[in-house]
């Protein structure tokens, strides 16, 4: 099986969520850590809580809330401080293996794409910056349809865009509650384990397990 084309997520993926904070640890002090999981895990249920309602805010919108949230949880951050890391959002770290994985896809020519609940201005300042806009064929936002994550119609976005049938896409997420989403719909599902985490929704398994982007190669 030749898959045509290769499509990630962005968040956690592609772009590390927790660069942010990272690069702000010393300002943030002994709550940085704690501060950046709320901040992420309260971005992603208030997703899941503005679709379930049929209800819809942007991705940013929905992080500001979710950082807002977190920074009162964790005894409250400065306005500056609060402004940096709202910046510093939309130029995450890209993760080390990203651009060589990406790279090797574009010289064996295989297309790629970002299938993202991030806004289009978010996953093209985010590509910019990790300088890997160049190598993504499709960014890809759920703002289109103004439903998230894990939707059907997310995912098929993907062939409405680029032909692709859902058996002919590759998808590459570490969430593995989006890979258990795009098993559902028919992607081949590569759950990228970075921080080896227990597996889960066994009803939904991934159809590969990789520590690393650099693995992709076997599996093109
Ligand atoms: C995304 C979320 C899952 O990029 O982080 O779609």
């Amino acid at each position: 099986m030749t898959y045509k084309v290769f499509a990630f997520d962005a968040y956690g993926t592609l772009f590390d969520v927790h660069s942010a904070v990272g690069a702000m640890r010393k300002q943030i002090g002994p709550e940085a850590a704690r501060l950046s999981d709320i901040w992420r895990t309260k971005q992603l249920e208030y997703t899941w809580v503005r679709t379930l309602a049929g209800s819809y805010l942007d991705f940013m919108e929905l992080t500001t809330q979710a950082l807002d949230f977190a920074a009162t949880q964790c005894g409250g951050i400065s306005a500056d401080l609060r402004k940096t890391l709202l910046q510093s959002y939309q130029t995450l770290e890209a993760y080390p293996d990203v651009k060589p994985a990406l790279q090797k896809l574009r010289d064996a020519g295989i297309r790629t794409a970002i299938l993202s609940n991030g806004t289009p201005a978010m996953l093209e300042s985010a590509s910019r910056a990790a300088g890997i806009d160049g190598l993504i064929d499709h960014a890809i936002s759920i703002d289109t349809i103004r439903r998230y994550k894990t939707v059907p119609e997310v995912y098929a976005l993907v062939e409405g865009l680029t032909g692709a049938l859902p058996g002919e896409v590759s998808f590459q997420s570490s969430n593995r509650w989006d890979i258990a989403g795009a098993k559902k719909f028919g992607f081949r599902p590569v759950w990228v384990n970075r921080t080896n985490q227990p597996d889960e929704y066994s009803d939904l398994p991934p159809a590969h397990t990789i520590s690393t982007l650099s693995q992709l190669t076997g599996l093109t």
